[in-house]
């Protein structure tokens, strides 16, 4: 089988990197929190390991929940019409939610789902991905908790996939082009 390390021309961020800025990240959520911990809402799949990380992190009750969605409409990525294909178990209503992400690239998908969120009379909504590309950025999203800010590369690793591989690499890597481009 293909080793998974082949086909990528850079890491951006080690497992080791990602740890410690999760760690710092947990301290700030943990102060903003200190009344009430909010309940973890999961965007699957991708953020299957910032999720378990971060929970880990916590030095309170994390409870979990996890939400399946899909992007569909004219295009084939991120048309800003999302699915719901896994609801919530948890009803939400007066509670503070913090939704947990890999990355946020148009920033669409997320958009969507914190009005969403907030339509159903949670108390709060606030966001945290471990990766950012502002320059991807097609909407405004607030987000309070942002690891790393990144460019527009295509990026995988860390729960990211390209056509679902990738997602169990450690740390954040630059796929190569010639595996996405048309040219092979
Ligand atoms: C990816 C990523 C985010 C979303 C970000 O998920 O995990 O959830 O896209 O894109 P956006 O900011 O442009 O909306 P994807 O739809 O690939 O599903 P996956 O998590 O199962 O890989
Ligand atoms: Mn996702
Ligand atoms: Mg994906």
């Amino acid at each position: 089988a293909k080793h998974l390390g082949d086909d990528l021309s850079a890491i951006l961020h080690t497992e080791s990197e990602l740890h410690a800025r999760l760690a710092e990240m947990a301290r700030e959520i943990e102060a903003d929190y200190a009344d009430e911990p909010p309940l973890l809402v999961g965007v699957l799949k991708g953020a299957v390991m910032v999720m378990a990380d971060l929970a880990r992190e916590l030095r309170f009750h994390a409870q979990m929940d996890w939400m399946a969605v899909s992007s569909y409409g004219a295009g084939t990525k991120s048309s800003g019409v999302v699915k719901i294909l896994k609801d919530l178990d948890a009803d939400i209503t007066g509670r503070d939610v913090l939704i947990v992400e890999d990355i946020i690239d148009s920033g669409l998908t997320l958009h969507w789902l914190k009005e969403n969120l907030e339509s159903r009379g949670a108390r709060s909504v606030r966001i945290c991905t471990m990766l950012r590309k502002p320059e991807a950025l097609k909407v405004q999203v607030d987000v309070a908790y942002v690891g790393f800010d990144i460019p527009v590369e295509f990026v995988v690793g860390y729960g990211l996939d390209y056509a679902e591989n990738y997602r169990n690499l450690r740390d954040v890597a630059v796929l190569a082009p010639h595996v996405y481009s048309d040219d092979g």
